[in-house]
Parts: structure tokens; C-alpha cells; sequence
């Protein structure tokens, strides 16, 4: 499995694969307003990271998207491919962007939405360190990772953009 940042040449697989995580969750294809949500624009510094298998190739088999914002990085749009899944590539993907895209001169905070029935999503964010900073009554809760515990809290985001 390769993991790496999507080139723009390449982002058609990327917008099919969103398409199809969108479909596996609503059983609807996204209108294209749904589509649009949380893509990168890549003047921002936004990000998508790719999973590719290389025993088949080169498909993607999965992807994370990470928007960078003025005092945080988000975390949306992670999926993996059914056939994929429990084989450590949502791991990678995730240690992938922790990796490559902290900024050791100004460490932003990572934030993400996540459903806490979603079990295997919860496993791998509590052990990649982030903790649940706030929690709605719909089980979506809010997740921070960071350095200083110590700093001032930020607020979370609005509900809407889980993914
Ligand atoms: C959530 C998701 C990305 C996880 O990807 P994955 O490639 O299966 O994750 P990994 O194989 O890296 O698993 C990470 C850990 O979680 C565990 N795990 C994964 N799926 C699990 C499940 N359904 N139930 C319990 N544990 C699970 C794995 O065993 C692994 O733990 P381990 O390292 O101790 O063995 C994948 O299930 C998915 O695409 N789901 C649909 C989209 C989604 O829910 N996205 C997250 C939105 S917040």
C-alpha cells in the first residue's frame, strides 16, 4: 500500500471515491453541492492523502482530506474501501497526515467530527491521541488532538460537516 498526497492530475479518483463514501452513508449519490463540501482548494494549503494499492495498479482504495485553517487542521472525509478495511490502511492514512502535515514552528491542533457509534473510526482516533472535547445529544462528538492541553480551548465546529 502507498500512501501520498493526491496530485491535482489525479484528484478524478479522489472526487469518484468521496462519491462513493457519500453513497455507502446515505444511500444517495451526493448532489454536487454535496460533492463540493470539504474538497480542497488547493491555494488554501488543503490536502488530500490517497491509499493506493500497488498490487492493483496503483487503484485508490482509500483517502482522508485535511483543510487546513488559520489555528487548526481538519480532519474530514476519511473512507476506505470495504474490501480494504481493517488492514491497518485507515491507520496509515491518519499517521500519514499527522506526520507530513504538523508544522513544527507554529504545531496547530487537529481537529475532526466523528460518530461514537462508529466504532472502528473511534478506535483509531483514541489511539492516535485524540480526545473528545465536546459532545452532542446526536452522538457526534468533536475531537481535538494536540500538544498543550494547556492552551485555551478553541470552539468546536458546527455539526454539519461530519464525514
Ligand atoms: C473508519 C474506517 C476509515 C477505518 O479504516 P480501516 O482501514 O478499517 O482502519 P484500520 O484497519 O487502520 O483500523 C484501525 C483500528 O481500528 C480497528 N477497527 C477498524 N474497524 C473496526 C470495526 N468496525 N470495529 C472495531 N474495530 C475496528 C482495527 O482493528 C484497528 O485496531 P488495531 O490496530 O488495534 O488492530 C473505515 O472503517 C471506513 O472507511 N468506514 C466508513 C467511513 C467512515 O466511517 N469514516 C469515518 C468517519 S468519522
Amino acid at each position: 500500500m502507498d500512501i501520498r498526497i493526491v496530485e491535482n492530475s489525479k484528484m478524478r479518483a479522489a472526487w469518484d471515491l468521496n462519491a462513493r463514501a457519500f453513497q455507502d452513508s446515505f444511500g444517495r449519490a451526493p448532489t454536487e453541492l454535496e460533492a463540493t463540501d470539504n474538497f480542497p482548494v488547493y491555494t488554501r494549503g488543503d490536502h488530500v492523502i490517497g491509499a493506493y494499492d500497488d498490487d492493483k495498479n496503483g487503484v485508490l482504495v482509500g483517502m482522508v482530506i485535511i483543510r487546513s485553517q488559520k489555528r487548526c487542521s481538519i480532519i474530514t472525509n476519511l473512507y476506505v474501501l470495504p474490501d480494504y478495511r481493517e488492514k491497518g490502511v485507515g491507520r496509515a492514512l491518519l499517521e500519514f497526515a499527522l506526520e507530513h502535515l504538523e508544522q513544527p514552528q507554529t504545531p496547530k491542533p487537529f481537529q475532526l467530527l466523528a460518530n461514537r457509534e462508529n466504532q472502528g473510526a473511534m478506535k483509531l482516533y483514541n489511539d492516535l491521541g485524540f480526545r473528545e472535547t465536546y459532545r452532542w445529544d446526536n452522538g457526534i462528538v468533536h475531537m481535538e488532538r494536540r500538544d498543550n492541553w494547556n492552551a485555551p480551548k478553541m470552539p468546536p465546529p458546527s455539526p454539519e460537516h461530519d464525514h
